[in-house]
């Protein structure tokens, strides 16, 4: 046999598990970066908010991202500190029909924060909105409502006890107008399903934070007055430990001037308060001047929680254009994210970057 074969036959299998070891790696990182992937520019908000100060920066997680999409789950895993399903836990989702309980999306959500170190922020036990038909529609007595809604702040947060840092027990409770919203739950019960559904909560997981989540509440005014009332009557039974301020703004209404002070008179009441579903809607298309104009109502958003010493939370409402649910409510609106629907970064992610880098 020629010497050049006899070294080739001693070579070829250290070729061979050099090219297969190479395979191997190289789909290891396809399979970790996600294709869908880009890079983004500069460290992670979640680690330039850490060295900063401490605040915890959150996105709410879209399902259909968080199940299909690679690049999806790594810049969520990337970039935020704390993760709010944003449909799987409603009521809707988790009990469609009476007693079928189906928590397959939720599970996931809750497995892939506690895989990739996030918390999660449990939304929502007790709203007016996603509710399953049988519950919408159905004929409940007070006592039987009642129940309903005990026994299901309960089991949704017995499943989750001691996985959620906060659970939004009560959303939207507040109409624009200064009273208490219409709602199953506040035309059957009354005002004190309130305080009812955070006594049970407290039960269900004691060390889990409660808060309440309104919509449009950011600004001095009619509504977040009565949310003010509300809060100093939990808080005055130990049943609230955060006011959640959702904060979906657009150009013609950005960031409200009275913001910081409204958050400041709900901190002093002793609880934490947090921005809980930023996002800011565009018309469509939007050009480079509503994509800067957008930037800087983020930049104020992180500069009014950090200016608020219990401000300890900023969840933006999901962090890609690609899911959003603003063009489905509002049609002709949309790109309201910090990413675009490619996974690249925005003017908006750079200037809410920069903001919380600031000194
Ligand atoms: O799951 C069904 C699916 O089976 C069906 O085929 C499809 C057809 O439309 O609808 C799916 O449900 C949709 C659901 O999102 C999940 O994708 C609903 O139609 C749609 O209305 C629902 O929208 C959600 C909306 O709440 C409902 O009010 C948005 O994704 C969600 O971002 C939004 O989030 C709320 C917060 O929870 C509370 N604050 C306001 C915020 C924005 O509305």
């Amino acid at each position: 046999m020629p010497r050049w074969l006899r070294r080739l036959l001693i070579a070829a299998p250290f070729a061979l598990f050099a090219l297969v070891l190479l395979g191997a790696l190289a789909s290891h990182h396809d399979s970790v970066r996600g294709p869908d992937a880009k890079p983004l520019p500069g460290p992670p908000l979640k680690q330039i908010a850490k060295a900063h100060g401490g605040l915890l920066v959150g996105t709410a997680a879209d399902e259909t991202g968080l199940r299909n999409e690679p690049g999806f789950r790594e810049d969520l895993a990337r970039e935020f500190a704390i993760l709010t399903p944003e449909n799987a836990m409603k009521w809707a989702f988790v009990e469609p029909e009476r007693g079928k309980l189906d928590w397959a999306a939720a599970d996931r959500a809750v497995d892939f924060a506690r895989r990739h170190g996030l918390a999660v922020r449990g939304h929502t036990l007790v709203w007016y909105s996603q509710l399953p038909g049988w519950l919408q529609d159905g004929t409940f007595s007070a006592a039987q409502l009642r129940k309903v809604m005990d026994d299901h702040i309960a089991t949704e947060m017995g499943r989750y006890k001691g996985r959620i840092r906060t659970w939004d027990v009560v959303n939207e409770a507040v109409a624009d107008d200064g009273t208490l919203r219409p709602s199953v739950w506040s035309d059957t019960l009354g005002p004190s399903f309130i305080a009812d559904a955070f006594t049970t909560a407290r039960k269900a997981d004691p060390k889990a934070r409660l808060a309440i989540n309104e919509i449009g509440a950011e600004t001095l005014g009619r509504k977040s007055d009565k949310l003010l009332e509300i809060v100093k009557a939990l808080k005055a039974r130990g049943l609230v430990d955060e006011v959640g301020f959702q904060s979906h703004f657009n150009l013609e209404h950005g960031v409200p001037k009275s913001m910081a002070e409204n958050l400041r008179r709900f901190a002093a009441l002793g609880v934490d308060v947090a921005i809980t579903e930023a996002d800011v809607a565009l018309r469509e298309p939007a050009g480079d001047d509503e994509l800067r104009a957008q930037a800087g109502v983020y930049r104020d958003l992180v500069d009014v929680c950090r200016a608020v010493p219990r401000c300890d939370s900023l969840t933006v409402w999901g962090f890609t254009d690609r899911h959003s649910w603003i063009p489905d409510s509002s049609p002709g609106y949309g790109s309201a994210t910090l990413l675009d629907d490619e996974l690249r970064a925005k003017p908006a992610y750079r200037a809410f970057a920069a903001a919380l880098a600031a000194p």
